[in-house]
Formats: structure tokens, sequence, C-alpha cells
């Protein structure tokens, strides 16, 4: 798990919750929020740097930090780490440089999943769960009613196995809505802005959508 915030505090939780060993990452290795994490998530946890985390994920690395420092963030987790990984990027790319509401660092003809992917070919890297906040990710039954998520990435394993981890969260198969190429990170990462008004109007509330069809 690279980072600390709520979504590394709380998908890293959720998949300690279920069993998995998660190593959470930060730039020290005695991050205070991640000790912190450790102390109460118990036997499955530990933390190390962004390169330690990165090592230790054998099957699946996620990118919880915020979109504009991703790539720095993991070049120092390093290519070798990610190699042949499945690279789990709830990213978002939203510039606060000039106040609220903030702007996306990329958009319209390239998104931070593609910028990811070119730069860590050998990544497998799946665009998911960034389309709401980090509660509703590993628990969905918080929305009332059905509700979707989206699932890009351009190796189909790997976004299958993606799959597999959001049904261990709680996502009904119906829900999960699957697009073939992490093209598609595009209008996942350009939804922010709408997902951000709503937010606005909403409130604190766990809030989604649902593609109805
Ligand atoms: N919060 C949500 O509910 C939510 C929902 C959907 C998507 N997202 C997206 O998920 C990502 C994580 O969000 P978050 O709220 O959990 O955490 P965050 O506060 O955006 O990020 C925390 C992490 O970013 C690292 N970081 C901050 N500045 C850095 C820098 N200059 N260089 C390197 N690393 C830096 C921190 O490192 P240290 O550990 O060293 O401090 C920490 O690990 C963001 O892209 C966000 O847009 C968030």
């Amino acid at each position: 798990m690279l980072g600390t915030g709520t979504v590394g505090q709380t998908v890293g939780g959720k998949l300690a919750g279920l069993g998995h060993d998660v190593c959470m990452g930060s730039r020290t290795p005695d991050n205070e929020g991640a000790a912190a994490w450790v102390e109460r998530t118990g036997e499955h946890a530990s933390q190390g740097t962004f390169a330690d985390a990165a090592a230790f994920g054998n099957e699946i690395v996620v990118n919880a930090t915020p979109g504009a420092v991703s790539l720095d963030v993991l070049h120092a987790a390093g290519a070798d780490n990610l190699a042949g990984k499945i690279l789990l990027d709830i990213s978002n790319p939203l510039d606060f440089s000039r106040g609220m509401p903030p702007t996306l660092t990329v958009c319209n003809t390239d998104s931070l999943g593609e910028q990811i992917q070119r730069a860590f070919p050998d990544a497998r890297v799946v665009k998911s769960l960034n389309t709401m906040n980090a509660r509703v990710m590993v628990d969905p039954g918080s929305v009332r009613g059905p509700h979707t998520v989206f699932v890009a990435g351009d190796d189909h394993v790997a976004r299958w196995q993606v799959k597999q981890l959001l049904l261990q969260f709680g996502w009904r198969g119906d829900a999960i809505f699957e697009f073939d190429g992490i093209a598609k990170a595009r209008g996942l990462e350009m939804y922010l802005p709408l997902w951000l008004a709503l937010r606005g109007a909403i409130g604190d509330r766990p809030f989604n959508i649902k593609v109805a069809s």
C-alpha cells in the first residue's frame, strides 16, 4: 500500500481484515500515521518506505498517493519492485495549487493512469475505486441501492484479479463495470469535478453513481 492517508488506511485496513498481509509505504520508514495504523490493524500489518512496501507487495501494489506526486512516489518505489505486478491506481490527478475547486493535472487526451502505465511498462496498471470516497470503496453497502464501480486496464488478467478483490470488499458482480484499456482512465479521472460538485451538494453522507441501461 503506497500511501498513509485515508485511502491507504481504509483500503489497507480492509485488506488486512480479510487476511492479506499489507505493508504501508511512506516517504519515511517510521511515519507516525502508518505506525498508528499498524498498531490498530494488528498481525497482518507492517510499515516501511515506498520501496519497502512495493517490494513487499508480491501480488498487488496499490497507489494511494496524491496524483500530482504519484509518478515521483512510484519512481521512489522502484520500477523493479513494480515489474510484473498489478498496480491498482486509486489516485486522482488533482491540482490544489490554485485553491478550490481543484483542477486536473492531466485530462482530455491523456490521464494519470496512462502516464503511470507508460512510465512503468512492466507494471499491470488497473484504475479503479477513484470515483468514490474511501469508505464506499470497502463498504459498498454504506450506499443504499445498487451502484457502480469501474475497472480499467490493458491487462485482462489484472482486471480480473482486481475484480476478485472488489468482490472480497463486498461489491456485487453486476456492480462492476469493466473497461478494456487504461485509456478509459481519462473518463474516470475527469469524473472528479462532478464528484466534487455532488459532494458539495450531498455533504458527508456516502454516495455513488449507478450506470443504468
Ligand atoms: N480520500 C478519499 O476518500 C479518496 C477517494 C478517492 C480517491 N482518492 C485519491 O486517493 C489518493 C490518496 O488520497 P488520501 O486522501 O488517502 O491521501 P493523501 O493525503 O492524498 O496522500 C497521502 C500520501 O501522500 C504522500 N505524499 C504527500 N505529499 C507527497 C510528496 N510531495 N511526495 C511524496 N509523497 C507525498 C504521503 O506521504 P507520507 O506518508 O510520507 O506523509 C502519504 O503517504 C489521492 O490521489 C486521492 O485523490 C482519495
